[in-house]
């Protein structure tokens, strides 16, 4: 009896740890297994993706941000009250690229589309020491931005970078904003498209949102913690990004607007041209960005075990001086000030950087008619 209970407890103490360490919501799988059990009985309708991926259509009201303590007596907000106002009319010229097309999961109304991750389930047990391991490494190359903001918009030119399929590495092309990094613990709210072998089983690029709370170990990514509220019923989070973008051939890019909305403080996600809204982060999860962001981000980020020591390619695996249909560019960056207007950021207050310039650069960082304007990236270790 007492060995078996020595037992339980060996398993439970590295959970135990995540669960005190850090705040209540934590992508453990444990919590996916919990979660999954819930959503198998709330499931109206599953649809596959030619390709394999596989969504399970769930009641907007009992998804899995629902299962949040601090979201028991949450009120859905299924639209926002407002959007950003433009500062300024975009010119035609802006929509010369072609847009990518987000995974589209036609989902019944009333549901909102959750990937079912059948090939990271399988890999569930290795996942546990990946979740407390420290080993930690990452690059960066792209703006970071230091200032208050309300939001931000950025076109994102969408790029698969190569990541070396069993190295647990992931190559980001993303925009965060965040709220608190002085004070040693922060809010990080993202969105962007990522590969990541380990996570998603395959080496496409994925479309994800994410919330990270500083923790060295994981962000809560999607629905697999309970934090994201999604009102879209067609945007399948997690999906793969069709097309991306060729070297030296077709470029296409997303636009994507992460917004504080005025009236309720939640974070809102919304994409394309017409800012469609996909979902938010409820504000009453926050510490940190409750009111506002005291920065943001804009480009490349790889993280993982081998990330600088084995680095993956980032963006199109070019470097930045290549230019465009070479180089992997951000245009149109835009944030929201406190008059809820986007506008372009003071290019005094945002800097342009590289962790390894031998490994990333960036370039063309200008304010042109493409508002303000980047190339990033590089070719890591993968020379
Ligand atoms: C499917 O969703 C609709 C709308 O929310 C609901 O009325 C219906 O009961 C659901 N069916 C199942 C099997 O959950
Ligand atoms: C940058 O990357 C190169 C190539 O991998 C490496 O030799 C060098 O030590 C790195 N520099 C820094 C400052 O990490």
């Amino acid at each position: 009896m007492k060995e078996k209970l020595l037992i339980r407890m060996t398993i439970l103490l590295p959970f135990l740890i995540l669960a005190i360490g850090e705040k209540e919501v934590k992508c453990t799988k444990q919590g996916e297994s919990i979660s999954r059990a819930l959503i198998d009985h709330q499931v109206n309708k599953t649809i596959l993706v030619p390709g394999g991926d596989v969504y399970d259509c769930i009641g907007v009201s009992v998804q899995p941000a629902f299962k949040h303590p601090l979201l028991k007596n949450h009120k859905i907000q299924m639209e926002p009250s407002s959007l950003p106002l433009s500062a300024y009319p975009e010119s035609p010229s802006m929509h010369a690229i072609p847009q990518v097309q987000l995974p589209i999961i036609e989902c019944p109304t009333g549901t909102i589309p959750v990937l079912r991750n059948n090939r990271r389930d399988r890999m569930a047990a290795k996942t546990i020491n990946e979740i407390v391991s420290k080993d930690l490494q990452q690059e960066a190359a792209g703006i970071q931005y230091l200032d208050e903001l309300y939001g931000t918009r950025a076109r994102i030119n969408v790029y698969e970078p190569k990541v070396k399929t069993n190295s647990k590495d992931t190559s980001a092309s993303r925009i965060q904003i965040n709220g608190g990094e002085g004070v040693g613990r922060r809010d990080a709210l993202g969105v962007g498209s990522w590969v990541s072998p380990s996570y998603s089983g395959d080496s496409f690029a994925r479309f994800h949102v994410y919330w990270d709370d500083g923790s060295p170990t994981k962000a809560c990514v999607d629905h697999d913690c309970t934090a994201f509220v999604q009102v879209n019923r067609h945007v399948g989070l997690g999906g793969r990004i069709k097309p991306i973008s060729m070297y030296n051939g077709p470029q296409y890019e997303i636009d994507i607007l992460i917004f504080k909305d005025p009236k309720t403080k939640n974070w809102w996600v919304a994409y394309g041209e017409k800012n469609t809204p996909i979902g938010y982060w409820p504000s009453s999860l926050f510490h940190y960005v409750k009111d506002k962001g005291d920065s943001a981000w804009w480009g490349g980020y790889v993280q993982g075990p081998t990330a600088s020591t084995d680095s993956p390619q980032m963006g199109s695996g070019h470097f930045a001086s290549e230019g465009f249909g070479k180089a992997s560019f951000f245009k149109n960056i835009q944030i929201v000030d406190n008059n809820n207007k986007l506008v372009t950021p003071n290019i005094y207050t945002a800097h342009l950087g590289s962790t390894n310039l031998s490994k990333y650069t960036t370039d063309g960082y200008e304010v042109n008619n493409y508002g303000l304007h980047m190339y990033y990236g590089g070719p890591g270790d993968l020379v």
